[in-house]
């Protein structure tokens, strides 16, 4: 039907006769001849069709979003009608031929880039619209070339891709699951999967050994700007393979869509391990594409008489030329080191090579060249101090230090963090129940066993783990561990857990049982796909790397999902309402 495509045409095809087909995506109608842009997932190009000389249809009847089959010469534009802003912006077709192929109505919303301030709900409903903006074809397309290179690049790693099911028993994410119930076994309930973790674990039991999948995973949980209901992961085992195989495996693939994106490989991650991300950071994600780490004062303070820094821990960020914050930003900043758990913030300008603000004349002169000293902070720079436990004063600014200092996700590059050693159990509850901080087949760390057995609340929180994440521009990208393959250790995490045996056996049963003939030691990782594009697309949300995602409250405009059952439909499954659908 085509002989080019329209955003592909350049200088070196002018004098050529074109055929395009395409959308018809802006006209200016000058009462004689008609200027038309003509669009197709390559791009735009601007048509004018004189109507004396153009056969077809009647050029004043056409319409924004009508199909046309548009055949003409391509010429150079005359001087001074560029348009530097369009790829083709040099050339434009002389149309000879115009045919109709379909009308449309007038589009609901714009259709131009502009279209992203539209009604995020109109945009959803009308997404095959929304889908023609150029933006959403380059992030679609760019997510294509993601994909295209992790299959590759794990092939070229020798990982075998197997597909696991999709109506599974629950998964030990964490999350709701999504449920579908079974017509054959009324009562009975399959569970969306949370995501392959227990199948590919039994695949490196098959023997399997390096197993992959672009794999779709369902969760309920209340959606955010990373996070969707339904949402594919990179997702990845190994046998006799240790956390650095793991690591080395997902840089690689990591680097290689990375590149497929932007034409340029990453730098090599960044390594840290959790305690070290917690210090310097305030957090398990740091975002690495810009400075200002929290600096250790403790020891500046060790014989303070200012109350205000007497603490376990006094911790000290730098904002670079912070001191210009006016009172009233400051005193927010104050307010929100407190909503995050901070007893205090101290504020401290430095100029002449002191540190001046509230409380300064309470510090001696040692603590506070003492306070410049470590922290390297200089005149035009606002120092930030908390006192605290060394957990919250870290987190306090850790939040400061991303709201000072962190770049939109379109600007400084991709800089990838693997953090490692994350703790076993993230927190202690009310029952003295340890709460895992990632799937209960994490392995411990094995110097950390002792501290296991013992069961003791302080000391369950300081045992490692074998878990790692991968973190890239201070978002969780993934995560992954090295899993137990010992049933006796097995054992005791669930016991910590709180999973006794018979709960053990009902959940995971068929695990266990597997496990008996056979486990090879065996690590894995998975990170999140659309979260990678999302970045690399520069995009906040990764709804708009998705091509029909749900809106904030989980539904879809488009086709009204979630819909309710015809009550045959509720009776075949054996299902009663207790509620009325909304
Ligand atoms: P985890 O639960 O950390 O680990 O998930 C891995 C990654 O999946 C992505 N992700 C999501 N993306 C979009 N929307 C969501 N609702 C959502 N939930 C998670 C994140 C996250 O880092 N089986 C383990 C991995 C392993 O141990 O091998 C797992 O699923 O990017």
């Amino acid at each position: 039907m085509r002989t080019h495509r329209p955003g592909l045409l350049g200088e070196t095809e002018v004098g050529t006769e074109v055929v395009l087909c395409g959308w018809v995506a802006a006209l200016r109608d000058q009462g004689g001849v008609v200027f038309l842009d003509l669009r197709d997932a390559t791009g735009i190009v601007q048509v004018v069709a004189d109507p004396a000389g153009v056969e077809g249809g009647d050029v004043h009847e056409v319409r924004r979003e009508w199909v046309l089959r548009v055949t003409g010469e391509l010429r150079r534009r005359p001087p001074g009608t560029e348009n530097p802003a369009l790829g083709t912006g040099t050339v434009e077709v002389a149309a000879r031929r115009l045919e109709v192929l379909n009308r449309a109505e007038p589009p609901p919303m714009r259709l131009d880039d502009r279209g992203g301030e539209v009604d995020e709900v109109l945009r959803l409903r009308h997404r095959y619209l929304d889908l023609r903006r150029p933006s959403m074809q380059a992030n679609l397309r760019l997510r294509a070339r993601v994909n295209a290179a992790l299959r590759a690049s794990m092939a070229a790693q020798g990982f075998v891709e197997v597909e696991t099911p999709m109506l599974v028993a629950s998964t030990p994410e964490g999350a709701r699951d999504f449920v579908v119930p079974s017509r054959l076994h009324p009562g009975r309930f399959y569970a969306l999967p949370q995501s392959p973790q227990l199948f590919k674990q039994l695949l490196m039991v098959g023997g399997v050994d390096r197993y992959f999948q672009i794999a779709r995973c369902l969760r309920d949980e209340d959606l955010r700007a990373d996070r969707q209901f339904e949402f594919m992961q990179y997702d990845a085992e190994m046998s006799f393979a240790d956390e650095e195989d793991v690591i080395g495996v997902v840089t690689e693939a990591v680097a290689a869509a990375v590149e497929a994106a932007t034409g340029r490989r990453p730098d090599p991650p960044d390594r840290l391990t959790w305690t070290e991300a917690m210090d310097r950071y305030g957090t398990d994600k740091p975002d690495l594409r810009f400075g200002m780490p929290i600096v250790d004062v403790t020891a500046v303070f060790a014989g303070t008489g200012f109350r205000a820094v007497q603490a376990e821990a006094v911790r000290a960020l730098v904002v670079p030329g912070g001191a210009t914050m006016g009172r009233a930003a400051r005193d927010r900043l104050v307010e929100r080191a407190r909503e995050r758990g901070a007893p205090g913030l101290l504020t401290y300008r430095v100029a002449g090579g002191d540190v001046e603000g509230p409380g300064a004349q309470h510090l001696s002169a040692a603590e506070r060249s003492g306070l410049l000293g470590a922290t390297g902070a200089g005149d035009g720079d606002l120092v930030l101090v908390v006192a605290a436990d060394p957990r919250t004063a870290a987190g306090a600014l850790g939040v400061l230090r991303n709201d000072l200092g962190r770049p939109p996700v379109s600007e400084g590059g991709v800089r990838l963090a693997w953090v490692t050693e994350f703790p076993l159990f993230e927190a202690v509850d009310e029952q003295g129940r340890p709460v895992p901080a990632h799937h209960p087949f994490t392995a411990p760390h094995p110097d950390d066993l002792d501290l296991l057995r013992s069961g003791r609340p302080e000391e369950l929180l300081r045992v490692r783990s074998r878990a790692y994440d991968l973190v890239c521009n201070g978002w969780e990208l993934g995560s992954g561990s090295v899993r137990i393959h010992d049933a006796a250790v097995q054992a005791l995490v669930f016991e910590r857990l709180g999973i006794g045996p018979e709960a053990a056996e009902t959940r995971f049963g068929f695990l266990l049982e597997a496990f008996r003939y056979g486990a090879p030691p065996h690590a894995g990782f998975a990170f999140g796909i659309d979260r990678l594009v999302a970045i690399l697309a520069g995009e906040e949300n990764i709804r708009e790397v998705i091509a029909f995602p749900k809106t904030a409250s989980g539904t879809d405009p488009l086709t009204g999902a979630p819909t309710p059952l015809p009550a045959q439909h509720l009776q075949e499954l054996g299902l009663a309402l207790r509620v009325r659908p909304a």
